[in-house]
């Protein structure tokens, strides 16, 4: 059965993706207004740029209970700050090869491009990277790590000042 197929939330997985505002954000907007046929497991965390995503930001995610997370950014040569993507790249590139090294799936993480005109590319990198997924399982989770809905209700109470 493939993803689309899907219509039951406990068959999904928990992914998390990093889009910039300008192209991506915008592209995943685009396949919404298009009413273009997705995966819902993803959940978007919009940033200004992909060259604002610190690695972390990605270990942390998979670490603490993540099956996947996708950072998808402007095309190079389209990035709103001219070489935010370019930063990306490279410490994306690298970070992939260093995640076996945390006990992480390294097909667990993609990067891309999507511009905000791509609505059609999105819903073909969103379906592809879900499916990848899919067919890897739920991550195993760290001993003594926070689930994704304590810390949200933690990033939660930290914003409203109660920290
Ligand atoms: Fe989109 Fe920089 S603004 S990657």
């Amino acid at each position: 059965m493939s993803v689309l197929e899907q219509k039951n939330a406990a068959s999904e997985l928990r992914l998390v993706g990093f889009l910039c505002n300008w192209c991506s954000y915008g592209g995943a907007d685009t396949a919404g207004v298009g009413r273009f046929v997705q995966p819902t497991d993803l959940r978007i965390i919009r940033l200004p740029c992909s060259g604002r995503v610190n690695p972390l930001f990605i270990a942390k995610t998979l670490l603490y209970g993540a099956d996947g997370v996708l950072v998808s950014g402007c095309h190079p040569r389209d990035c709103h700050y001219s070489d935010g993507n370019y930063y990306a790249r490279r410490r994306m590139e690298v970070f992939k090869q260093l995640l076996s090294t945390l006990g992480i799936d390294p097909l667990r993480f993609e990067y891309t491009w999507v511009s905000a005109s791509e609505g059609q590319r999105w819903q073909m990198v969103v379906t592809k990277f879900t499916e990848q997924i899919h067919a890897l399982g739920p991550a195993p989770r760290l001993p003594g790590a926070p689930e994704l809905e304590w810390l949200q209700s933690h990033a939660k109470d930290y914003k409203e000042g109660n920290l």
